[in-house]
C-alpha cells in the first residue's frame, strides 16, 4: 500500500470488488454509494454547446445509464445485495458506509443492509433536502428530500466528528445576554423535566439544593472560570458563549446544503450530480487525510473530486464511458497546491454492462 494509486475503474463494480478485496481487505475508511435508486429513469448528459453571436447554444444529450429493472424490484434488490456484499470487506474496522438513496427503495435497502452489515451497526439515516421547489402531486405530497443511510463497519469503533452549520437568525436568538467576553447563551445545570427523576442525587451548591447534571467540582471549576449565572429566582446556568462555538451542531436533518443548479461551476449537465459540499461534508466527518474513500457508483465523479481536495487517497468506479469521462474531466480540471491528481484509469474487459436478464448482473444499458 505504500506505492498507492488513486484509481477510476470503468467496469460493473462487482467485477472489481473481488480485485480490491485481495488488495486493500479492511483498509478502505469510507465507502458512499449513490447507486440507481430503482427509479425507472434513463438518464443522460446534457452538454452545451457555445454561443454563436447569430444562434443560441445547442444543447446535446448523452445516455448515461438505465435505472429500469426488468425483474422488478427483487432484481433490483439482488442486484444491491452482491454489491453491499462484496464491498463490507474492504472496510475498516473504524470504517464506515454511506447510501444515498430516495423514497422509491431506501426502506427495502435499509433492510438489506441491515442484513449485510447488521442491525446494530446502523448509525442514521440522514435527509438531505435535495430541493426547494418540490414538483405538486395529484395526491400525497411533493417529495423533496433524499435519504442517506450510514452504517459502521463496526459501531463500537465508529465515531463521526461533530459537524457544525453556519449560525442562523433562529439559532441566535437564544444568545441575548451580553457580558465584557461578548453574547452568551444559558444552559441548564440542573436536570429539568423528566430527568428530574426520583433516582437523581440532589446535593447542596453555593446555597442551592439541586439534582445538578453535573459534579460539584465541575461547578466549581466553571465558577472559577466565570462562567455560572446566576439567575433571578437564584437558579444556576452554565454561560456558553458564541465565540466558543463553531457554529450549530449538525443533526441527521440536512437542510444546508443546496443542490446542484444549472448555474454553479460545478454543474457537468450529468442528471444525477450531487454536489460537493455533500461529499466533503460526509468524507470530512468520518474519515482524515489519507485514508481511502471509494465510491463504485461514482457518476460524474463527485467523490473523487471531493477526497482529492480533502487530501484522501481514493478509488472510484462507474460503469458508464460516459460518467468515467465527466469524471476525468473533472478530475483534469483541478489544479490544487500539488498540481492534477495522480490517478491510474483501469477498463475492465466485460465493460460497458449490458442487460443481461438471464444471470440478474448489471442492469446499465445500452442507449
Ligand atoms: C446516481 S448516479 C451517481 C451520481 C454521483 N453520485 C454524482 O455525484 O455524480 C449512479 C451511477 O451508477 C452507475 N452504475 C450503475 N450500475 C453500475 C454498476 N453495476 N457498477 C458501477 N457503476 C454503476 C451509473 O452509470 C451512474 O453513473
Amino acid at each position: 500500500m505504500d506505492d498507492w494509486t488513486n484509481r477510476v475503474y470503468l467496469a460493473d463494480c462487482l467485477d472489481v470488488l473481488p480485485q480490491l478485496r485481495e488488495e486493500m481487505e479492511g483498509q478502505v475508511r469510507l465507502i458512499y454509494i449513490d447507486p440507481p435508486y430503482y427509479s425507472g429513469t434513463r438518464y443522460s448528459l446534457r452538454e452545451r454547446g457555445c454561443d454563436t453571436g447569430r444562434r443560441a447554444a445547442t444543447v446535446t444529450e448523452t445516455p448515461t445509464y438505465v435505472d429500469r429493472w426488468h425483474g422488478g424490484i427483487d432484481q433490483y434488490l439482488e442486484f444491491m445485495r452482491s454489491r453491499l456484499s462484496a464491498m463490507r470487506p474492504l472496510l475498516r474496522e473504524d470504517g464506515s458506509i454511506w447510501v444515498h438513496l430516495d423514497w422509491h427503495v431506501s426502506h427495502y435497502v435499509k433492510v438489506l443492509m441491515d442484513e449485510v452489515f447488521g442491525y446494530q451497526n446502523f448509525v442514521n439515516e440522514i435527509i438531505w433536502r435535495r430541493t426547494n421547489s418540490p414538483k405538486p402531486q395529484s395526491r400525497g405530497f411533493g417529495s423533496q428530500h433524499d435519504v442517506i443511510l450510514l452504517y459502521a463497519q463496526d459501531a463500537r469503533s465508529f465515531r463521526t466528528k461533530t459537524v457544525y452549520r453556519a449560525h442562523d437568525e433562529r439559532s441566535l436568538r437564544p444568545y441575548s445576554y451580553s457580558d465584557e467576553r461578548g453574547r452568551f447563551r444559558l444552559v441548564e445545570v440542573e436536570a429539568q423535566g423528566i430527568q428530574r427523576g426520583a433516582r437523581r442525587r440532589r446535593f447542596e451548591w453555593r446555597g442551592r439544593v439541586a439534582p445538578y447534571l453535573y459534579s460539584r467540582e465541575q461547578l466549581d471549576e466553571w465558577w472559577e472560570q466565570g462562567l455560572i449565572y446566576t439567575t433571578r429566582t437564584g437558579r444556576y446556568c452554565k454561560k456558553q458563549y458564541l465565540e466558543d462555538i463553531p457554529g450549530v451542531p449538525v443533526s441527521d436533518l440536512w437542510l444546508d446544503i443546496a443542490p446542484v443548479q444549472g448555474s454553479s461551476k460545478e454543474y457537468t449537465g450529468f442528471l444525477t450530480q450531487k454536489p460537493e459540499a455533500l461529499l466533503r461534508r460526509i468524507i470530512e466527518c468520518a474519515s482524515d487525510e489519507d485514508d481511502i474513500v471509494a465510491d463504485f457508483f461514482v457518476g460524474a465523479g463527485t467523490t473523487a473530486v471531493a477526497a482529492q481536495a480533502l487530501r484522501r487517497r481514493w478509488v472510484v468506479c462507474d460503469s458508464s464511458e460516459v460518467a468515467v469521462r465527466v469524471t476525468l474531466e473533472r478530475l483534469a480540471d483541478l489544479c490544487g497546491g500539488d498540481g492534477p491528481p495522480q490517478y491510474r484509469l483501469v477498463r475492465l474487459e466485460e465493460t460497458p454492462v449490458r442487460h443481461d436478464w438471464a444471470s440478474g448482473r448489471g442492469q446499465v444499458d445500452s442507449p
